[in-house]
């Protein structure tokens, strides 16, 4: 039997992804009213994490609880991971346990290794490649407040990371149209100029400019700490505010995967503004990826 695992937005097909988004939002309703749904008794899903998180890790562990099943939090410093044991070693060993694997890491490629070898899904908990089950609630998020996102015009403004790449393969999953507005020589890595739906700019006003959804994310991403104050200076023209808010469509909402940086990439205005949908965005981690566990393992 094929493993499915979720390395990238694109391990899922088009069809599955949009079932799943309206699924995340079923599970939703039934927490509201409730109801139990518990079809991962006995189940444990391993969460192998060397960067820290909050939303992460509290949506997976207590998405679990709501299935019934377990979970075993792993940080370098309490596996053999952190002393040096072979990445594909510990993943044969660990996955000949348990059901599932979320990896957070720096390096995607060590990721692939892992998955390479696993007897078991691998979903990926953020990588400085990409950033998928983000996407999976940012999807599902805007599908509750406005509908579908096909055809919708999405604005990136800021760093070419892991979740600018993210927002790429979103536009080619669910069809929106993506301008991304980044710093010179900023080029995300995914980024192909046979994108057609996807355009590059250095400009904010012009990625923002009737925008449905506006997005952004910190200056520096785990791993770039070294470079904050340096880029701070590169990216200070990048700033979601108000004023570059305006020139989004009127009802637009703005997201952030969070943790935010109040005064650098947003201001608390816009954080606190109405267009804001960052907390409900927060929460339909849990849902997203509990659709998402169903999905790999039920
Ligand atoms: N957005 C997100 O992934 O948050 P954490 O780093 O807190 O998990
Ligand atoms: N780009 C950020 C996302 C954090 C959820 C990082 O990789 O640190």
């Amino acid at each position: 039997m094929n493993i499915k695992h979720f390395i990238t937005l694109l391990d899922i097909e088009k069809n599955d992804l949009k079932n799943l988004v309206n699924r995340a939002i079923e599970l939703k309703n039934m927490v509201k009213k409730n109801i139990v749904y518990t079809p991962l008794q006995n189940k444990t899903l391993a969460l192998v994490f060397d960067k820290s998180s909050t939303r992460t890790r509290v949506s997976f562990e207590v998405g679990m609880t709501h299935f019934g099943g377990n979970t075993l939090f792993l940080s370098p410093r309490d596996t053999q991971l952190g002393r040096g044991e072979p990445i594909e070693d510990t993943a044969r060993v660990i996955s000949s346990m348990v059901d599932c694997i979320v990896i957070r890491t720096h390096k995607h490629e060590d990721l692939l290794k892992f998955s390479s070898v696993s007897k078991v899904p691998v979903i990926n908990g953020l990588t400085e490649l990409v950033h998928p089950c983000q996407l999976l609630a940012d999807m599902m998020t805007y599908q509750e407040l406005k509908g579908e996102i096909k055809g919708k015009k999405v604005a990136w403004v800021g760093d070419a990371n892991n979740m600018c790449n993210s927002y790429i393969n979103a536009s080619k999953q669910f069809e929106f149209d993506l301008s991304i507005a980044t710093p010179k020589n900023f080029t995300p890595s995914l980024f192909e100029n046979t994108d057609d739906n996807i355009s590059l700019t250095n400009d904010p006003e012009i990625a923002v400019k009737n925008a449905d959804l506006v997005v952004t994310d910190v200056w520096a991403s785990m791993g770039d700490e070294d470079k904050e104050e340096e880029r701070k200076k590169i990216f200070k023209t990048l700033q979601v505010n108000k004023d570059l808010m305006s020139l989004a469509n009127t009802d637009a909402i703005f997201m952030h995967c969070l943790p935010a940086h109040r005064g650098e990439e947003v201001t608390e205005e816009v954080l606190n503004s109405s267009a804001s949908v960052i907390w409900q965005e927060a929460e339909n981690r849990l849902h997203a990826q509990k659709a998402l566990l169903e999905y790999l393992l039920v």
